[in-house]
């Protein structure tokens, strides 16, 4: 190499060297001079407010949407500091359930896996309690699990059909949250067992309620949303705001204990006037957050299919595994 080429390479190294310095420089400054303030909610003349995290950087994401049309923030890879949200949920002692339904042969094919994944990246450093809601106690497999977390194995019955066995989640968990969540944990989750975590899930993903955008639908205009469109259910929905996925749905044991009693008393109408929501429990689901707009919205890198290709997702957090639905749903 010639004296000239040589030095233009070193040249070269400095300024990539120098813009990367600025780059990290920036964002430091960014989060290092947030404040750290929770965020607020509230109902008043009959309207609902919902306050800008000043933890989350909104502009962060220009490709995106970042806030909702209520203000609710959307959250995506690098619009919060991750230590950041850690810290504030450590010191408020924040605890965490996570429930998950394994019923049936959902247990041998996907729940091993899931809760594997789950010691690697949901909530590390919380307190986290796993609710295994299944018709066969004795084969949940026995984990060795981090320090603050937990598991309880409850008994519950096999729907003979699997919308059954979905939509009956939101009695089990209305009942649990009253008899025994509420005594342990500040929020709850619940997920489909039939998918696995592959990066951070953390405590960015907390809030008052939280609802998820569908990987399938966030993209695709309104008239394409997969709504419950007869009038004749209450899951009746003609407009909405986005299109939500029940793989998951979490929040604080109050708002959740709400949500599940309304979309248990949905469903149970339904059932009284012979009908039943196009997407059982995810219809309502719907519905509910139509009516009672969730105050953290989390992006489809917190739920995402595999199979599909979009260059906004940056990170995957949890994605869908190959679903056996003809030996599962059986
Ligand atoms: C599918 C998904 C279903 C349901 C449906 C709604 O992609 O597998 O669980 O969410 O979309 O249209």
């Amino acid at each position: 190499m010639s004296r000239s080429s040589s030095l233009k390479a070193t040249l070269g190294i400095f300024y990539i060297i120098v813009a990367v310095t600025i780059i990290i420089t920036q964002y430091n400054i960014h989060f290092s001079s947030m404040e750290v303030t929770p965020v607020r909610t509230d109902h008043r003349d009959g309207r609902f407010y919902v306050y800008l995290d000043h933890t989350l950087n909104f502009g962060a994401r220009q490709d995106v949407p970042t806030h909702t049309s209520w203000d609710a923030p959307i959250i995506w890879e690098g619009m919060f500091d991750p230590d950041l949200h850690d810290q504030t949920h450590f010191e408020a002692n924040s605890s965490v359930a996570l429930a998950v339904f394994a019923v049936g042969r959902y247990l041998e094919f996907y729940l091993h896996n899931f809760l594997t994944s789950a010691e690697k990246h949901f909530m590390l450093g919380l307190s986290v309690t796993y609710y295994v809601f299944t018709d066969y106690p004795e084969k949940v497999p026995k984990m060795e699990l981090g320090p603050w977390r937990s598991m309880k194995v409850l008994q519950v019955e096999k729907h003979p059909r699997w919308q059954d066995v979905s939509m009956m989640r939101m009695k089990t968990l209305a009942e649990f949250i009253e008899s025994d969540i509420r005594h342990h944990c500040n929020y709850v989750f619940c997920f489909d067992v039939d998918q696995v975590f592959t990066g951070r899930f953390g405590s960015e993903a907390l809030g008052d309620s939280v609802a998820l955008l569908h990987a399938h639908f966030y993209t695709l205009p309104q008239h394409r949303f997969t709504y419950e469109r007869r009038p004749t259910s209450q899951a009746f929905l003609e407009t909405g705001d986005f299109y939500y996925h029940a793989a998951l749905f979490g929040g604080s044991w109050e708002n959740m204990k709400n949500l599940t009693e309304a979309c248990l008393a949905g469903i149970m109408e339904d059932k009284k006037n012979k009908v039943e929501a196009v997407w059982h429990d995810e219809s309502h689901l719907n519905k509910y957050y139509w009516l009672h707009k969730p105050t953290r919205v989390l992006s489809p890198e917190y739920c995402w299919d595999r199979r599909l290709y979009d260059i906004n997702i940056w990170v995957t957090r949890l994605v869908w595994v190959k679903k056996h639905y003809r030996q599962t749903r059986v």
